[in-house]
């Protein structure tokens, strides 16, 4: 294996040396024919290349937990001046042999709301706290042991990249729960993680070889989902899911598994998101598998360096969003995460779209900074760095009116 410094090094930012490759098709079958009409990819295809990313990208599907039960930890009917109630639920997990498992989630619902509402649901980095500008909201991610985003003065931090006031003030729910929750984000987080429902031994090699961090966080996601099924304020059947960075990867796996999620968004989801692999534009197989070991399968780790023969593409996992509504989004200086890349995937995922009769972008209509396209596939470019903000926001919520209403 190379060292990190000499992966680093062989990194390309540059267009002009992403090698040629034949852009593999979704609708091919494996039989060499092709998928002709929706009937055929929803009942044949899709559930071959559901199968195919579980094997080779982000690990077996998990059932739900024996029992679930949602607990109110607190419910705060006056937030933000009046503007939402704020409540705090644990969700809780339970096996008929005894084995536990919890995670808390943040939930504002509009008071302005004469019905159940539409809502947005992600997953955050560093714990509930830091989302909200509320200072009493309740402190998560202990889960990650050494985590330093626990202090009170982290509270708040990233509040700008969930604007939850104005998500609210359009009429949305807004829920997040802390990944680490779920799967303490590092090599060694499978001991603490959710798998230590299904598995005695969740840090075994057995079960490192067919699961994943990724695929944990995804079943946290529809977790949350049957939470908000089972919240009267919510219409868990209009619900966006959403995340930025490895959560927008997540996103997008949530979305692929589990078709109660109307509009999937994926921000700056990059390398193991929506960029396509075969590009090796910015990071790369051979880096995202050896920096992050836990997030992917090891099959996935056997293409580092082998992008050309992989026999799919990142452009398979957005396919299989449809015909639901997905949103890619970039940054213009996030070339880490190749945003030409991201954008290619949604328009080589067109073509299981048109099956459905949808109207699609083109490989050739790659907007300039600031410019968005939007559809069934939407994709925009923000002008900027790695970040989720205001501007990328604007968007999810002109779809959600459209999508979600
Ligand atoms: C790293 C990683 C990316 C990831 C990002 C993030 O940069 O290489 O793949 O998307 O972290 O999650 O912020």
């Amino acid at each position: 294996m190379r060292s990190r410094e000499e992966m680093l090094q062989a990194v390309n930012y540059d267009e002009a040396k992403v090698p040629q490759f034949v852009v593999p098709s979704p609708l091919q079958k494996a039989d060499g024919s092709t998928v002709r009409n929706a009937a055929e990819w929803v009942n044949f295809q899709r559930p071959r290349v559901l199968e195919m990313f579980r094997r080779e990208v982000y690990g077996e599907s998990l059932p739900r937990p024996d029992r679930c039960s949602f607990q109110l930890l607190s419910c705060q009917p006056d937030a933000y001046l009046g503007l939402a109630t704020r409540k705090e639920i644990r969700l809780q997990f339970e096996m008929v042999d005894g084995k536990t498992h919890s995670a808390e989630m943040l939930l504002y619902l509009p008071n302005q709301a004469t019905a159940p509402v539409p809502a947005f649901l992600g997953l955050c980095f560093k714990g509930n706290h830091v989302t909200s500008s509320e200072k009493e909201v309740r402190i998560t991610g202990q889960n990650y042991p050494g985590n330093q985003d626990l202090g009170e003065d982290k509270r708040g931090l990233q509040a700008e990249r969930w604007q939850f006031p104005e998500v609210l003030k359009r009429g949305y729910a807004a829920a997040t729960l802390c990944y680490h929750d779920f799967f303490p984000d590092h090599a060694n987080g499978w001991q603490r993680s959710a798998l230590s429902l299904f598995y005695a031994q969740p840090d075994s090699p057995a079960v490192r070889a067919r699961h994943t961090a990724i695929g944990v966080w995804a079943w946290g996601l529809s977790r949350a989902l049957d939470c908000l099924e089972a919240e009267p304020g919510v219409d868990a059947r209009r619900v966006a899911v959403h995340g930025h960075s490895r959560l927008g990867k997540t996103a997008l796996w949530a979305g692929a598994q589990d078709p109660r999620f109307r509009l999937v968004i994926s921000n700056d989801s990059g390398c193991g998101g929506a960029a396509m692999s075969k590009r090796c534009f910015g990071e790369n197989l051979e880096i995202i598998t050896s920096v992050f070991p836990h997030w992917f399968v090891t099959s996935f780790a056997q293409y580092a360096r082998r992008e050309a023969e992989l026999p799919f593409d990142q452009n398979f996992l957005v396919s299989l969003q449809a015909p639901r509504a997905v949103c890619i989004a970039s940054a213009s200086e996030d070339l880490w995460a190749d945003p030409r890349g991201e954008f290619l995937s949604g328009a080589y995922a067109g073509e299981v779209y048109r099956l459905f009769g949808a109207e699609v972008y083109s490989p050739a209509q790659m907007p300039a900074p600031g410019g968005r396209l939007s559809g069934l596939v939407s994709y925009h470019l923000r002008a900027g760095k790695h970040d989720q903000t205001w501007e990328d926001w604007q968007h999810y919520l002109e779809l959600g009116d459209r999508f979600l209403k």
